[in-house]
């Protein structure tokens, strides 16, 4: 392997301690844990199961023995064997920055703001994966400094070149973009942690098989309901029950499909920090809420964070069991003692999810970095009941907030569906969404790419718009997420009334015909993703099973393919769908469609050489899209929401000849029964100019009914 050599053999480094662990995963040990690490607080255990399901990997992918590790009292360091010259990493978790890694210095650590190239950002993962076909994650819950593939040993030193110029007289020359430094070697500094570490390596062959393998060893991805597939709305944080109403009742007026309704802070008596309690004189009447909204097949999702405030109920039951510190004037919960998770959960599942509440945006668990003084951050100096330092805190508190969360629906055995600000390594069981303040396109875009290499789900929210065209762009690239949200919760009118933030505050709104033609194009771009639901859903189901992520990069599908190794603003939805989003202004871009398959155009059906560039122009909002052919493609007619019971009816779309079979996988979309195996398979099968549905399985029901199929492509 080219360009491998790791930090010599000095005094002072240590081997791992190495142990195969499961099928193509081993566990390298140096010296011993922390007791607050991802791995010790996750979700689930690894899948073993899913885990046997891929390809064997009889040895580690690079020689771990030459992995070494040095521990002193104030750091644990391990180096890695990197990439070599014509290799590249990825990863990191949901960087916004940077797709690409190699050359950079990270410092992995959970923040909202502002976007650099250190990989700060609301998900940081130390986990990364080479092109040569392999994933490292190290565990733990410090803030790394990586050092990839960027440092020059001393021994790496090499005699002049002869010829060679003493002097460097440019800038350009003195500084060289990192790229230029290949040294190969990946160097995780575990600033803080004076007893070491455990880290693990995940083989392939390819990155796409690592990253199976990470997610799996994380338990398996989450699943959520099928409504949670649907649209969610949220609404004005000042939006009383009344304005609440009269926001969905226009949205169903105007047919544009939804299943979740939010409500941002304005639904608690106090908010930054919170009460966790409806605020009467806005809210006289929650449970009437929530029956009416879901009369219109709405479910509620409810804003908050995890600063208790002293008016709240929970404030007396978690003073002894949170920080020294205050956020907002509230105290900040010690997620780390279980029993602290679970009162915070009863109250929970008492007060809000027992009357019908389906979900919750867990806001604010992130931090500012240094620069900013913003008062969400508590000190990594903060000192918690359960012993884990406030630097462990900040990175895991987003995740195990979650947990607790979580743990109400799931001893209620009921899924749900929710939004977080910060997570980090293992999260992919947690059926949670990332979003951000942040709005750039080509940070959206690249995060959600990133996060496909991490474990991680993405929602590139929709909140406002300068002009009609980049609205429609902007929501159909979220219909095209593992969450499609608008979020206005700045401005007070809906948003088909009107997307510009600053008139719709003002109550300048559009003409009536206008906001009408609004309406009929969100309704158009939401549909398609109603049709494209049950082929979602079955992407979701390899994620629980398989650990591939629903939406990904093209690299994890086509790594032979070089040139994608630079595109990170095109991706995979589900196993078929190449999606490449409009990032304005302007309806106009070229699309690189990878070789080994062909590409047909979703929309005129027109087919295209993988390999090939095309141009592609289309109204605002069609973003291009373009179809793996040969395939099936499942479409379904698009529901307005998808109640319990709700059947779809599919025409599957026939691309090309001779199709792989595609499995939609059936099931009541609300509980965890699946586990236990209550599930159909419905297999899609064309053969002889002839379409099959063949469904096996314990599920009683049918939830699609199969009406026809059409050719396209051929
Ligand atoms: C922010 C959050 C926004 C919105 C707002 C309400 O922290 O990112 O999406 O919820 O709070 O105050």
């Amino acid at each position: 392997m080219a360009n491998t050599a790791v930090h010599g053999t000095t005094a002072g480094y240590v081997s791992p301690d190495i142990t195969a662990i499961a099928p193509g995963i081993w566990k390298l040990r140096f010296g011993t844990p922390e007791t607050f690490t991802p791995l010790q607080c996750r979700e689930r255990q690894a899948d073993m199961a899913g885990l046997a399901t891929l390809p064997e990997a009889p040895a580690p992918p690079f020689d771990v023995s030459r992995a070494r590790g040095r521990i002193t009292a104030s750091r644990t360091v391990v180096y890695l064997p990197g990439a070599g010259a014509d290799d590249e990493i990825y990863g990191f978790g949901l960087d916004p920055a940077c797709y690409r890694q190699k050359g950079l210095r990270k410092e992995l650590t959970v923040a909202a703001a502002p976007v650099t190239q250190t990989g700060a950002s609301h998900g940081p993962v130390p986990f990364y994966l080479s092109t040569l076909g392999y994933g490292v994650y190290v565990d733990t819950a410090r803030v790394p400094v990586v050092e990839v593939a960027r440092l020059a040993a001393k021994s790496s030193a090499e005699p002049p070149a002869a010829g060679e110029t003493a002097l460097k007289t440019s800038a350009a020359e003195l500084y060289a973009p990192p790229q230029s430094q290949e040294q190969g070697e990946v160097v995780f500094d575990l600033r803080g942690n004076g007893q070491g570490v455990e880290v693990f390596v995940f083989a392939g062959p390819q990155m796409r098989q690592a990253v199976q393998r990470y997610n799996l060893f994380a338990g398996g991805g989450c699943l959520p309901p099928l409504w949670g597939l649907g649209m969610k709305y949220r609404t004005w944080t000042q939006a009383d029950q009344a304005m609440a109403m009269e926001h969905a009742r226009s949205m169903r007026r105007h047919k544009i499909p939804a299943d979740m309704f939010g409500l941002e802070p304005g639904w608690q008596t106090h908010a930054y920090s919170c009460s966790l309690a409806w605020d009467a004189s806005r809210f006289p009447d929650p449970d009437g809420l929530v029956a009416d909204l879901r009369q219109l097949g709405l479910r509620v999702n409810l804003w908050e964070h995890a600063y208790v405030h002293p008016s709240s109920p929970l404030f007396e039951r978690l003073l002894t069991r949170s920080g020294d510190y205050l956020v907002w004037g509230g105290l900040v919960v010690d997620f780390a003692d279980p029993e602290a998770s679970r009162i915070f959960a009863a109250y929970h599942e008492d007060e809000l999810v027992a009357k019908g509440i389906a979900g919750f945006k867990a806001d604010e668990c992130d931090r500012q970095p240094i620069t900013d003084a913003t008062p969400f951050n508590y000190p990594y100096c903060s000192v918690f009941p359960s012993g884990i330092d406030g630097e462990q805190m900040s990175q895991l508190y987003g995740y195990l907030y979650q947990r607790s969360l979580y743990s109400v629906f799931r001893r209620r055995n009921q899924r749900t569906w929710g939004d977080v600000r910060a997570t980090t390594a293992l999260a992919a069981p947690l059926p949670f969404c990332l979003y951000s303040d942040a709005y750039a396109f080509d940070e959206y875009l690249r995060q959600l790419l990133n996060a496909s290499f991490a474990g991680l789900l993405w929602s590139p929210e929709v909140r406002d718009a300068g002009s009609l065209e980049e609205y429609l762009n902007r929501l159909a690239m979220s219909s095209f997420a593992p969450q499609l949200c608008l979020n206005p919760w700045f401005i007070p009118h809906p948003l088909w009334q009107q997307y510009n933030a600053a008139k719709n505050s003002r109550g300048e709104l559009l003409p009536a015909a206008e906001q009408e033609r609004v309406a009929a194009r969100m309704r158009d771009i939401v549909q398609l993703r109603m049709q494209l639901l049950p082929y979602l859903y079955a992407g979701f189901r390899r994620y629980q099973s398989e650990g591939l992520p629903p939406v990904r990069s093209l690299l994890l599908e086509f790594p032979a393919d070089t040139r994608l190794r630079d595109i990170d603003n095109q991706f995979l939805f589900g196993d078929h769908l190449l999606v490449a989003p409009f990032m304005g202004p302007g309806c106009e871009r070229e699309v690189y469609l990878p070789r080994g398959t062909d590409w047909c155009d979703f929309r005129t059906g027109e087919r295209h050489a993988g390999g090939s560039e095309v141009r592609v122009a289309a109204p605002a909002g069609d973003i291009p899209v373009f179809v793996s052919t040969p395939c099936l493609l499942p479409l379904a007619a698009p529901l307005e929401h998808v109640a319990d019971d709700a059947v779809f009816d599919i025409t599957v779309r026939v691309y090309g000849q001779d199709p792989a079979c595609f499995d939609l996988f059936e099931d009541d979309g609300v509980s965890f029964d699946y586990e236990q195996g209550r599930f159909n398979r419905v297999r899609l099968t064309w053969a002889d100019g002839k379409g099959t549905a063949t469904r096996t399985g314990t599920y009683p029901a049918a939830r699609y009914n199969i009406s026809g199929w059409e050719r396209v492509g051929t």
